[in-house]
């Protein structure tokens, strides 16, 4: 990986542990701070992306900037559904407490956030994602993230239930027994509005590009019990290119939700 980690200016022991522990779990060198800058880091070891450890946790300096783990949206989402508001993809996905979804594309766990406090407690919420960055950046933010909420909004409880799997989601998909979720969700890179977010700008270059693969697709149909549902640009002719028709999102939204009905699908034996 075109990646190395190191420290703040001053670690405490603990940050220098937390800096080699993510060196390990990456494979990648760690290197000590010693007075040196991010830009002559990246110089000395000729890579793209430094991974920079602090009490506050990891941040990927990128060549676009620098990223580490924050609600993004996903606090205005869930403030909206308290307050019984719409949201598109609690919609498409038919949400409700006690469902499982697994995220194909976890990325900013932004879409996994809002699921996990639809399901909550009795609900399950798993995230793949296959880059090792962007998976670290999710895993330790969605298991260290504090916040200073309302009782009544249980952010932290939300964020600690997802589970995080490094994985390409085609692979994880056929590791999974049949009917093991109620939804299977893609929210793929390709042309897909949220790369234009100035939050997505400095992991772009970190991001797995690929399209969603018609197996991958196959795969979904056999995991879910009720949907398959796939996020993308409302112009988009990747429903077309996968076959899904059902396509429902805001009248002006530019996102727009397909939606395989997996129950109606596996009872006409398809
Ligand atoms: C548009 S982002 C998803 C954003 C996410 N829904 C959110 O709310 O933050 C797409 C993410 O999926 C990941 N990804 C793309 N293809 C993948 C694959 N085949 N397996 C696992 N992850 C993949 C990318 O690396 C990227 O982080």
């Amino acid at each position: 990986m075109d990646s190395i980690v190191t420290t703040v200016q001053h670690p405490s022991p603990d940050v220098t542990q937390m800096a080699k522990e993510f060196a390990i779990k990456l494979s990648i060198p760690f290197a000590e701070r010693n007075r040196q800058s991010v830009a002559s880091l990246k110089e000395k070891y000729k890579v793209s992306n430094l991974v920079v450890a602090s009490a506050a946790g990891p941040t990927v300096h990128t060549a676009t900037g620098e990223y580490f783990f924050h609600l993004s949206m996903a606090e205005l989402r869930i403030k909206n559904l308290i307050n019984g508001k719409h949201d598109h993809m609690v919609a498409a996905m038919g949400l409700a407490p006690g469902m499982s979804v697994l995220d194909c594309t976890l990325g900013l766990a932004t879409d996994a956030i809002v699921a996990s406090f639809v399901v909550g407690e009795a609900g399950r919420v798993v995230g793949v994602e296959s880059q090792p960055l962007i998976a670290l950046i999710a895993e330790y933010g969605l298991q260290h993230f504090s916040h200073d909420s309302h009782p009544e909004y249980n952010i932290i409880g939300t964020l600690r239930r997802i589970k995080v799997e490094n994985a390409e989601h085609s692979e994880y998909l056929t590791m999974l027994p049949a009917d093991s979720f109620d939804v299977v969700f893609f929210d793929p890179m390709f042309r897909n509005p949220i790369h234009k977010s100035s939050n997505f700008k400095p992991i772009r270059g970190l991001a797995d590009q690929r399209l969603v693969a018609p197996e991958a697709i196959r795969q979904a149909v056999r995991v879910a019990k009720q949907k398959v549902v796939v996020k993308e640009a409302a112009n988009s002719e990747e429903f077309l290119r996968l076959g899904i028709t059902n396509i429902v999102g805001g009248k002006y939204s530019s996102v727009k939700y397909g939606i395989i009905d997996c129950v109606k699908m596996k009872a006409g034996g398809r």
